[in-house]
């Protein structure tokens, strides 16, 4: 089987894997990291999100191969030191999820928006957000979480 070396959270893994199989079964299956979600897998809904060099990238299609060389951040890797980062601790206070299938994506969209701009105005939030499908109804929970952030509160 060959081999792919991958960069995930700040450390390198060596997988053997198809290197045609999408990068989320790779991290799922092989690194154990299980926020990132298996939904449509058709990039239509965002669960499968993960940072690429610091931008949303999703990752239920396109192969593990192609992520060789690049930093891949999921959202168990924005915790730091055992702390939730600002936007993952105000999106627990917000409760801004239900069943939670959709949250990583989410955290990381809108992580990936803030790195760049930390007072995104509520057309810049609502268009980083926009591939990100959540069936439980939970974006004005997310939103609130992400003002929270951004007016100073988290
Ligand atoms: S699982 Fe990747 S976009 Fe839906
Ligand atoms: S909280 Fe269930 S899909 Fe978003």
């Amino acid at each position: 089987m060959p081999k792919i070396s991958l960069k995930v959270n700040g450390k390198n893994f060596t997988v053997e894997c198809d290197p045609a199989t999408p990068l989320l079964y790779v991290l799922r299956n092989q690194l154990d990291l299980v926020g990132a979600k298996l939904g449509c897998g058709l990039e239509q809904c965002g669960a499968c999100a993960v940072l690429v060099d610091g931008e949303d990238a999703l990752t239920c299609v396109r192969a593990a191969s192609e992520f060789e060389g690049t930093e891949i951040t999921t959202v168990e890797g924005l915790a730091e030191g055992g702390r939730l980062s600002p936007l993952q601790q105000a999106f627990l206070e917000e409760g801004a999820a239900q069943c939670g299938y959709c949250t990583a994506g989410l955290v990381v969209a809108a992580t990936a928006l803030l790195e760049k701009n930390s007072k995104p105005d509520p057309g810049e939030i609502r268009d980083a957000l926009q591939e990100h499908l959540c069936r439980c109804g939970s974006h004005l929970r997310v939103l609130k979480a992400i003002d929270r952030v951004v007016d100073g509160g988290a």
